[in-house]
């Protein structure tokens, strides 16, 4: 790739707004963690671990996702993995930052609420306390358990309203759709709570319409299948729905077999407000300029490309007007000076 565009592209102001937090514990804090809590890992070495990384399908990578945050028990634990997340996204010049959370992974292990967003949120206030950079929280409800759980989570964390702004929806798509949680977001809908879902990564075009109608959702987590459905497109391009792309780790996955074949041209060519982001950058290869530059390569994407993507990501981030105007203002110096 060009080494100007390279370079726009690593220092262009960002937002990333699909990370699920558990998805950046590195193998090797893994093994730190694990060592510190007397925890036995079925792996030999940081090296075994990482090598068991070679993933089929979303459930091949879920079952592996798991286990590693099996090492999470304290609220530092929570907090280092956190802050060496936000120390990587500071680093490729990432300002603002929405993070998905799991706490039933945790909970069921007996790690409280508390801890679980105690530690993540301290890292946050640190972030903005050393970088100036803005974050904040969207707790995830897992689509495979029930939807009592999904209620019991967010009586858990009602005591916590003020540490979380929104709600979404992970874990294994495919015979989970949005609808099976219509009654838990409408509750979480009420309680005044940004709503997101992930929605057409593996499954059908469909689980990206019943997100929007049923759930209500304000932006779509990957929702790479949207092109199945030409009135689909026709809509999200009318009202503008984010959609959150994840260009690793649908590679990963196996969404897309190579990147030369992934759809993001395609949507942002259709008019669709699609971001860049990194999903899980421990388990897929790359934090959020990582997938930015393999996207790049592979694809004939161009300088206006990367100046929509950084628009893209802060216009759908859930922000005050006035941060939101500031940060877009940001992105337009930097386009202006860059050649
Ligand atoms: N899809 C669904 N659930 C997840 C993912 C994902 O990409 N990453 C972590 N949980
Ligand atoms: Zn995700």
């Amino acid at each position: 790739m060009d080494a100007t565009l390279r370079n726009t592209l690593e220092q262009m102001p960002k937002a990333e707004l699909h990370i699920h937090i558990e998805g950046s514990l590195e193998p090797e804090l893994i093994f730190a963690l694990a060592r510190r809590n007397g925890v036995v890992l079925p792996y030999a070495s940081v090296e075994a671990l990482r090598s068991a990384y070679a993933f089929t399908n979303l459930q091949s990578f879920l079952d592996i996702y798991y286990a590693g945050a099996s090492v999470l028990l304290t609220e530092p634990d929570f907090y280092d993995m956190t802050m060496a997340y936000l120390a990587r996204a500071h680093d490729d010049h990432v300002r603002h930052v929405e993070i998905f959370f799991d706490p039933q992974t945790h909970t069921a292990r007996g790690v409280a609420f508390a801890t679980v967003i105690g530690g993540i949120y301290r890292a946050l206030q640190d972030a903005r306390a050393q970088w100036g950079m803005s974050g904040a929280l969207i707790m995830c409800f897992l689509r495979h358990l029930p939807e009592a759980e999904a209620f019991a989570t967010l009586e858990d964390a009602l005591p916590y309203r003020d540490k979380f702004i929104g709600v979404g929806l992970d874990s294994s798509e495919r015979g989970h759709p949005p609808e099976k949680f219509t009654r838990v977001f409408a509750r979480c809908r009420a309680l005044g709570l940004h709503l997101v879902a992930h929605a057409g990564e593996e499954g059908p075009a469909q689980y990206i319409t019943t997100a929007l109608d049923d759930l209500h959702v304000e932006r779509i987590d990957h929702g790479v299948a949207c092109l199945q459905d030409p009135a689909l497109v026709e809509r999200l391009v009318r009202q503008q729905t984010a959609l959150t792309v994840c260009p690793l780790s649908n590679i990963k996955l196996c969404v897309f077999e190579r990147m030369e074949n992934h759809n993001l041209l395609a949507l942002l060519d259709a008019g669709i407000a699609a971001t860049v982001n990194s999903d899980d950058p421990a388990y897929f290869g790359g934090y959020l300029n990582a997938n930015l530059l393999a996207a790049f390569e592979a694809l004939p994407l161009t300088r206006e490309h990367a100046h929509r993507l950084a628009r893209n990501s802060f216009a759908a981030a859930f922000l005050p007007p006035a941060e939101k105007a500031a940060y877009l203002r940001e992105v337009e110096a930097f386009f202006s000076q860059q050649p």
